[in-house]
C-alpha cells in the first residue's frame, strides 16, 4: 500500500528518497512521486504513473535536487491511478505533502476550501490536507502549529509528511491510524512509513504513537502527542544485518519465499528447540494471562485469517479450548457476546493491517483476559499495542502473496496450542510429541519442494481456465481456502474453496469439464469421506487434481490427476499441502504471465480499511 519517505539533511537527498521508495516497492502501488526544495528555495517535483523506475528515468532526464524532500508510492483509493493523482500534492507552489490513509470528511473540507478560492487539481482526498495547511500557515502559524491545527480537522486514517519552501529545513509529519517512523541520523533525520525504507541510512528509529505530530530538522526531532504535550519518544536500535532482499537465483520473490520455508519454519520453532514450549516465548506475563484463559477469539484478515481457521481445529482438538475465528473487518463492526476468560489473538504478517489493528483496539470488553499478536514484524503497531506477542521468524516477505508468513504462523499456533493445551486436555506426553514432531517439518517441506516439476506440469491444465474449485475436509478445509486465495490473487482465476462435504449442497452444480477441482487429500481420518466426495465429482465429468498422501490409494485415471505427497504426521500436513498449493498457483501465474510478486490491485500491507 502507499509508502512515505522524507529526509532533511546537509547533503543532497534525492537518491536517499528514491532508494527508500525502491525498498517500499514490494508493498504494491500504482504511481510514484518526489518533491524537493532546491537551492533557490523552490519546490521541484516529479510525479509518474507506474513503477519507481519510471520516476527514476524522469529524475535522470531532468534531475530535481535538494537537501530536504518527500517521496511517495501511491496505491489509489480516491481517484484513478494517474500522474495527476500521484503524490506529492502542492498548494500554491509553497507547500507539498504526501499522505497514506483515507480522509473520510474530505468532501466537506473540499467544498469549504473551494468556497475560499482554493483550486483542486486532483481527485484525491489528500489534496484537502495541503490546502488546509496552506490556509493555516497563511494566518501566520508555523508549519508545526499549522499541522496540529489541520489534523484536528481530519477524520479518518493518515500518515502525513509536509515541506514548506518558506521553511527549508523542517519536515513536519503526523500519524493517526497509519504507521510512521522517524529515522535518526547524525546531522540528518528521516521519516518513513516503514523502517525498511531507511535502513540504508540509519539503524536508529523513533516509532511514533497514534496522534503524534513531529517536526524534524537535520539536528532536531520534536514530538507532541494528541493532546499537544511535548513527548520524548524512545529511540530503538534495530540490530542485525539488513536482510538481503535480493532475488538471487530465483525468478520471483514468491518463489524465493516458498523455498525459504524450511529455514523460516525451523527458525520459528527454534525458540522451543530441545525443551518444552515455555510461556515466556509469548512475552512477559504470558503465564498469568494463559492461566485465566477458557476460550480463544482469533481475529485476522486474508491469509492470516486462514491460519486462524487451522488453529481452531488444533486448539479445540488438541488443547480442548473453545475457539472462535473471525475476519477483522466483520469483528470490529458488530455487537458481540464474548465468553468471559477469552484470549484475543490477532494474526498479521505485517502487524499493520488496519482492520486487525482496529479490532484489537475495539476489544475492550472485560471478557478478554488479554491480547496476543502473532506477527512477523517487530515494532509494528499490533506488536506494540498487544499484551503479548509471538514473532514468527519468516524474515521479510516481499511477494504480495503470503507464503512463508502463513506457514510460520501455523507453527506459532501449534506452539500456542501446546502452551494452552497443558492447562486444558493435553498431557505432557502429547505436548512432547508435538514439539518433537516439529523437527521433521523442514525436511518434509524440502521433500514437498522437490515435487515442483510435477506441480508445474499440472499447472499447465489451469492456464486456459476461468474458474477452479478447491476441496478439503477438517483442518484441510482452510488449507483449500488458502490454496484458492493464492490462485485467485496471482493468476486472476476465479477460485473458491468448499468443505468437501458441502459439495452436494450446491457447488456440485458447477462441475463440468471446464471446472478443474483441486482436492487436498492427506491420509487422515477423513480421507475415506473425501474419497467419496471426489467420486461425486468424477462421475459428473469433473477433472480432478488430487494432492494425496502417497501412502493412500489414489490412482491416476482419466480425469483424475494425482500428485503423490510425502506422508507426514497429521499435525504437519496443513503446512506441506499448503506448500504444494503455493507452487501450483505460482506456476499457473507464471505460465499466464501475470505480475506474480505484485498482482494487480493488491497491496502487501493493507493500512487502510
Ligand atoms: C495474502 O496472500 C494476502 N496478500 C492477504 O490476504 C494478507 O494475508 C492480508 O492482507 C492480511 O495481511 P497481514 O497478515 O499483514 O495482516
Amino acid at each position: 500500500m502507499c509508502g512515505i519517505v522524507a529526509a532533511t539533511a546537509r547533503r543532497e537527498v534525492s537518491e536517499i528518497l528514491l532508494e527508500g521508495l525502491r525498498r517500499l516497492e514490494y508493498r504494491g502501488y500504482d504511481s510514484a512521486g518526489i518533491a524537493l526544495i532546491d537551492a533557490e528555495q523552490s519546490l521541484k517535483l516529479h510525479k509518474e504513473m507506474g513503477k519507481v523506475s519510471v520516476l527514476e528515468a524522469a529524475q535522470q532526464q531532468q534531475p530535481v535536487t535538494g537537501r530536504i524532500g518527500i517521496a511517495h508510492t501511491r496505491w489509489a483509493t480516491h481517484g484513478v491511478p494517474s500522474a495527476v493523482n500521484a503524490h506529492p500534492h502542492l498548494s500554491r507552489e509553497r507547500l507539498a505533502i504526501v499522505h497514506n490513509g483515507i480522509i473520510e470528511n474530505h468532501q466537506a473540507l473540499r467544498d469549504e476550501l473551494i468556497a475560499q478560492g482554493y483550486e483542486f487539481l486532483s481527485e484525491t482526498d489528500t489534496e484537502v490536507i495541503v490546502h488546509l495547511l496552506h490556509r493555516a500557515v497563511g494566518t501566520g502559524a508555523g508549519l508545526f502549529e499549522a499541522m496540529r491545527s489541520v489534523v484536528a480537522r481530519l477524520q479518518g486514517a493518515y500518515a502525513i509528511a509536509a515541506i514548506d519552501r518558506e521553511n527549508p529545513e523542517q519536515v513536519v509529519a503526523a500519524r493517526e491510524g497509519s504507521p510512521l517512523v522517524v529515522g535518526v541520523g547524525i546531522g540528518e533525520n528521516f521519516l518513513a512509513s516503514d523502517q525498511m525504507a531507511l535502513r540504508q541510512v540509519t539503524d536508529r528509529f523513533v516509532f511514533l504513537d497514534e496522534g503524534d505530530v513531529v517536526c524534524i530538522s537535520p539536528d532536531t526531532i520534536s514530538v507532541v502527542d494528541a493532546e499537544g504535550v511535548k513527548q520524548q519518544r524512545q529511540t530503538t536500535r534495530i540490530s542485525g544485518a539488513l536482510e538481503s532482499v535480493e532475488l538471487g537465483e530465483f525468478e520471483h520473490y514468491m518463489l524465493k519465499e516458498i523455498h525459504e520455508q524450511p529455514r523460516a519454519l525451523a527458525q520459528t520453532f527454534a525458540v522451543a528447540e530441545g525443551h518444552r514450549v515455555d510461556d515466556s516465548l509469548f512475552g512477559e506475563g504470558a503465564g498469568a494471562i494463559f492461566d485465566q484463559v477458557s476460550s480463544v477469539q482469533i481475529v485476522a484478515c486474508g491469509t492470516s485469517y486462514h491460519a486462524g481457521l487451522v488453529a481452531r481445529y488444533w486448539l479445540e482438538d488438541l488443547a480442548g479450548i473453545p475457539c472462535e475465528v473471525e475476519i477483522a473487518s466483520e469483528f470490529r463492526y458488530r455487537r458481540r457476546a464474548q465468553h468471559p476468560g477469552t484470549l484475543l489473538v490477532t494474526v498479521s504478517q505485517s502487524g499493520e493491517t488496519a482492520d486487525t489493528l482496529a479490532a484489537l483496539r475495539d476489544a475492550t470488553d472485560p471478557a478478554f483476559v488479554g491480547s496476543l499478536v502473532i506477527a512477523n514484524v517487530d515494532n509494528s503497531s499490533l506488536v506494540r499495542e498487544s499484551d503479548l506477542m509471538f514473532l514468527t521468524q519468516a524474515g521479510t516477505e516481499i511477494g504480495v502473496a503470503s507464503t512463508k508468513a502463513f506457514t510460520t504462523q501455523l507453527v506459532a499456533f501449534l506452539m500456542l496450542t501446546i502452551a494452552l493445551g497443558r492447562r486444558g486436555t493435553m498431557d505432557s506426553a502429547k505436548s512432547d510429541e508435538l514439539v518433537n514432531v516439529l523437527h521433521d517439518l523442514p525436511g518434509l517441506v524440502e521433500q514437498t519442494l522437490q515435487l515442483d516439476a510435477g506441480i508445474k506440469r499440472m499447472a499447465e491444465s489451469f492456464i486456459q481456465k476461468h474458474h477452479a474449485l478447491f476441496l478439503g475436509r477438517g483442518v484441510h478445509y482452510p488449507i483449500a481456502m488458502e490454496g484458492a486465495l493464492k490462485l485467485k490473487e496471482i493468476s486472476y482465476i476465479h477460485a473458491e474453496a468448499y468443505a468437501a462435504g458441502e459439495l452436494k449442497h450446491g457447488p456440485l452444480a458447477l462441475v463440468d469439464d471446464d471446472m478443474p477441482v483441486v482436492a487436498v487429500a492427506p491420509g487422515d481420518e477423513l480421507m475415506e469421506k473425501l474419497r467419496s466426495n471426489l467420486e461425486e465429482v468424477r462421475s459428473r465429468g469433473g477433472e480432478l487434481y488430487v494432492f494425496a498422501d502417497r501412502a493412500a490409494d489414489f490412482q491416476d485415471s482419466p480425469r483424475v490427476h494425482v500428485l503423490p505427497m510425502p506422508s507426514c504426521p497429521d499435525v504437519l500436513a496443513p503446512v506441506t499441502y499448503t506448500v504444494a498449493l503455493q507452487l501450483l498457483s505460482y506456476h499457473v501465474a507464471v505460465q499466464k504471465g501475470t505480475d506474480v510478486d505484485k498482482p494487480r490491485n493488491l497491496a502487501k500491507s493493507v493500512t487502510v480499511e
